[in-house]
């Protein structure tokens, strides 16, 4: 009995040993955002076992608080959770879509307590917490010139026109990217930006960002005629392998409608419809044509893509050649030729020494015949 008191104690002990505090590494920060954005919070804990986390809101509303437990799906399913328990457990919530109703105080909490879960709560069960706040704005007036641009639109420009906080400065976007030349610390509610239209595509979905207790910011969309590319003006490809054309764009509006035609060495061209030949496979940027089974006397030529939007149209061409199987032959055939040919001399060249080797027995009726000649002349002069 007495060992068993002992053994409790030492498991006590060792439990006591093994088992660590929760502590947060990481709490998480308070933010600002703006009505129909999202909203995310994170916080780190270690602990040993490891720490369970759990996301509330805490609504201030007098004469006393209220504190719920947030889920994954809350709020008509704007609230997401995710936790991950590794070597320690990390936790995010985002909202997504946020409404004025969003703003308050979140509360990470985390417990390794074995009875935190129990029905009847215990005084006992701890749990640490931490709270950040997130405020959310309304979108507010930012007045913009002109509402909707075109390759006609020389300047673009935003009016602020009633801040609620002071303004530090704004800059421009251009699909989401900040072009940073337009940073400026200046605190007036309006900003200008010069459309650069030496940039082929300039168009874009241009932002005006004004600093002040957040990021406020408008948007005005440029729209121009696509500026389409073919990022390889060069194809070659052997008979009976795949050609795979590939052109690019992006421009604003994004193309809607992709089509591909071909012009051969004649110069007839047709559109490329899909069939068991062509297969034409299309993204909002970008569109690829396969060709199979390219033929070298029918497929090489010149191809075009075209992309178009609302503003037009534009295209790109790409030379295909399609070499034949024999070409790959031609150096192993240029040696056959070679060889046949020095054969063919060699074999001449050996049958014409036959006859003269023959001719050396004879040289004597050379001689003889030199010598009729030369008999025929005295005879000849004999005449005379
Ligand atoms: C965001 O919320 C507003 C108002 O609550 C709603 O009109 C809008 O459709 C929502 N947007 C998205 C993307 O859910
Ligand atoms: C915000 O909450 C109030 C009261 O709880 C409600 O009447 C209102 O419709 C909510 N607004 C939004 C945008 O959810
Ligand atoms: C371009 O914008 C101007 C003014 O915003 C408008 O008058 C014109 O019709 C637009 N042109 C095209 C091609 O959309
Ligand atoms: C901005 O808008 C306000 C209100 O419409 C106007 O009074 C003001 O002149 C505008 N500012 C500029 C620089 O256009
Ligand atoms: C403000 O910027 C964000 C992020 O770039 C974008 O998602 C949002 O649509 C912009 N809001 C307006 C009103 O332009
Ligand atoms: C096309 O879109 C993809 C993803 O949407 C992007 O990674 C790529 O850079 C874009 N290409 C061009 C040429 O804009």
């Amino acid at each position: 009995m007495a060992l068993l008191w002992v053994f409790g104690a030492v498991m006590v002990c060792f439990y006591q040993v093994t088992s660590e505090t929760v502590s947060f590494i990481k709490s998480p920060m308070s933010q600002t955002t703006v009505s129909g954005r999202s909203a995310g919070l994170h916080c780190e804990v270690v602990g040993f076992p490891l720490p369970e986390v759990q996301w509330w809101y805490v609504e201030e509303e007098e004469p006393e608080e209220t504190i719920t437990q947030l889920f994954d799906g809350a709020r008509m399913d704007r609230v997401q959770i995710h936790t991950t328990y590794n070597t320690h457990a990390a936790s995010t919530i985002r909202i997504l879509n946020v409404t004025l109703n969003d703003s308050g105080t979140y509360e990470c909490r985390a417990s390794n307590d074995p009875e935190r879960n129990a029905l009847r709560k215990t005084l006992k069960v701890k749990w640490i917490r931490s709270q950040a706040n997130i405020f959310v704005f309304e979108q507010p007036n930012i007045l913009t010139e002109p509402k909707e641009a075109n390759i006609t639109t020389e300047v673009l420009s935003c009016n602020f026109t009633e801040p609620q906080t002071p303004i530090k400065g704004h800059h421009w976007t251009r699909n989401g990217n900040v072009i940073e030349e337009t940073r400026s610390t200046s605190t007036v509610g309006f900003t200008q930006y010069k459309v650069d239209k030496t940039d082929i595509k300039f168009g874009g979905a241009f932002s005006c960002v004004f600093i002040a207790a957040t990021e406020f910011n408008e948007s005005i969309k440029l729209s121009v005629v696509p500026h389409v590319v073919a990022p390889k003006h060069n194809e070659h490809v052997t008979e009976n392998d795949k050609a795979v054309l590939m052109c690019e764009s992006s421009t604003y509006p994004p193309i809607d409608k992709w089509r591909w035609s071909f012009t051969d060495d004649s110069k007839n061209k047709k559109d490329i419809t899909e069939d068991e030949k062509y297969i034409i496979k299309i993204e909002p940027n970008k569109t690829t044509l396969y060709i199979n089974n390219p033929a070298s006397n029918m497929d090489s030529g010149s191809y075009t893509c075209h992309g178009s939007n609302d503003m037009g149209e534009f295209s790109d061409d790409i030379t295909l050649r399609v070499r034949s199987r024999l070409a790959a032959l031609w150096p192993f055939l240029g040696i056959v030729v070679e060889v046949i040919v020095l054969v063919t001399i060699i074999f001449i060249f050996e049958k014409r020494r036959k006859p003269e080797d023959l001719g050396d027995g004879s040289a004597p009726l050379k001689n003889e015949s030199a010598a009729n000649h030369k008999d025929k002349n005295v005879r000849q002069r004999n005449c005379n």
